[in-house]
């Protein structure tokens, strides 16, 4: 007999068929037994009657504790009332018979939970977290090859800083220092040269000492440049993609959407163009919303926070003062960076960073030098401006960030399998 996945048993009303999977609860009541069952692409109940059983398999089927496996033969049947179905267990083996286990429908801490995050990737919130989070990637990649995108990757081992120098992770290379990659920005650069537009999507590094709830020190990043555009059509761009990354997510998971018990309204609405504020105008509603925050200040969390709350749509910020930015950002003559930072709404803030970048082989080394960095480390980032340098720009997606919203959390930590923040790496 076939293995049946409990998403298909739609398909086999009346039928007998064969299901491995996890007993994620169970109780009983005198000759009947009834066990939850999970195998990763749905939840299903199964029911045992000691009548329908041999004697010895009822007796069998009372060893059952929560997250034994076990593989089942069941007729099918749809539950009166719900869009559920049902399993009348005919016969059954175990795979393995858990021991006590430690996550339990009572409240546990965050601690607790995330001491125990090998395990706690199993409950249905978990679970439909993961599962947006990788219709958000797949998603991703769709959007970019839709559009002409072609898939650089960049390397994670690097010699020199691609952000800045106060976060970077630092390794032993042989003789040498190399760090861990902040973005692979820089190096998607060189290929919008040989194929116009280009993204990379992985992991990235940044040694944030602080503990916030948005964070990580791991986190996944796609980068997006492209060659000939200008700061508008970058955030033109990113309208396009996150409304797609929305509306993808409401189209496929609107049951892990009701597990998180998300209220959508926001995501249904999303609106293009998204707004758009000057980082000058930010402040200037910020302080009048109550932040402190000064003309030349980058804005903290609090700050996004604040300002987020305000909207239903997300908000370009746009135009910070250069000095607070990163290197490689165009100016303007009133030294403001060309650039945009996207922050969703209802709170959320920053999901995407981006900008024009610096073409001027001369002004390029002219800033390198402002930010105490070295030409040298930069040479062949330089070459870049030496042959075919053009009007390029391109942004970073962090797709922790991005899960964080669309799922209404908390907290970025349960935005990604295994978090690593300053205090934890383990599990
Ligand atoms: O704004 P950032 O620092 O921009 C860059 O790294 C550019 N080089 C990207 C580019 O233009 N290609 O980072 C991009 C995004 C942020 O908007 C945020 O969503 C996410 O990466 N991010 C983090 N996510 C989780 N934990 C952290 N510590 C993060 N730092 C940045
Ligand atoms: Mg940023």
């Amino acid at each position: 007999m076939e293995t049946v996945l409990i998403k298909n048993l739609a398909q086999y009303v009346g039928q007998i068929v064969e299901i491995s999977a996890w007993i994620y609860n169970l109780r009983s009541s005198g000759k009947i037994s009834f066990w939850q069952l999970r195998d990763g692409s749905g939840f299903a109940q199964a029911i045992l009657n000691a009548d329908d059983l041999p004697a010895d398999q009822w007796t069998e089927a009372n060893k059952a504790t929560m997250e034994s496996a076990v593989k089942i033969t069941a007729v099918v049947s749809k539950h009166p009332k719900q869009e559920a179905y049902e399993l009348q267990v005919k016969d059954f083996t175990f795979y393995s018979i858990a021991q006590e286990y430690p996550i339990s429908k009572k409240e546990h801490g965050p601690d607790f939970l995330l001491e125990n995050r090998h395990l706690w990737l199993r409950s249905p919130k978990q679970w439909a977290i993961m599962r947006i989070r990788d219709t958000l990637i797949h998603a991703t990649y769709d959007w970019m090859r839709q559009h002409d995108f072609i898939k650089i990757d960049s390397p994670i081992i690097t010699a020199s800083a691609g952000e800045n120098t106060t976060d970077l992770f630092e390794i032993k290379y042989f003789e040498d220092k190399a760090y861990l990659a902040q973005t692979g920005q820089l190096y998607i650069e060189a290929a919008i040269a040989a194929h116009g537009r280009v993204f990379d999507f992985g992991p990235t590094f940044r040694a944030e000492k602080s503990k916030t709830k948005r964070h990580l020190t791991e986190f996944w990043m796609m980068d997006a440049e492209m060659a000939f555009v200008d700061l508008d059509d970058n955030l033109k761009i990113q309208e396009d993609l996150v409304r797609y990354l929305v509306q993808t997510v409401l189209e496929k998971n609107q049951a892990e959407l009701a597990i998180l018990e998300r209220d959508t309204k926001v995501l249904k609405n999303i609106a293009q163009p998204f707004h758009r504020l000057t980082h000058a105008a930010a402040v200037k509603k910020l302080n009048q919303l109550g932040s402190d925050i000064k003309e030349d200040e980058d804005l903290g969390g609090d700050d996004e926070t604040l300002l987020t709350t305000e909207y239903d749509n997300p908000i370009f910020v746009t135009h910070y003062p250069a000095k607070i930015k990163a290197f490689y950002m165009e100016r303007d003559d009133s030294g403001h960076a060309q650039c945009a930072d996207l922050l969703a709404p209802e709170g959320y803030g920053e999901i995407i960073g981006g900008s024009q970048r610096e073409a001027d082989y001369d002004t390029l080394v002219k800033q390198i030098k402002e930010y105490g960095l070295k030409p040298e480390d930069y040479d062949w980032y330089l070459d870049l401006r030496k042959y075919g340098s053009v009007p390029h720009g391109g942004f970073g997606l962090g797709l922790e960030r991005i899960v964080t919203w669309v799922c209404g959390l908390q907290h970025v930590r349960e935005a990604i399998p295994f978090p690593r923040t300053i205090y934890r790496i383990k599990p």
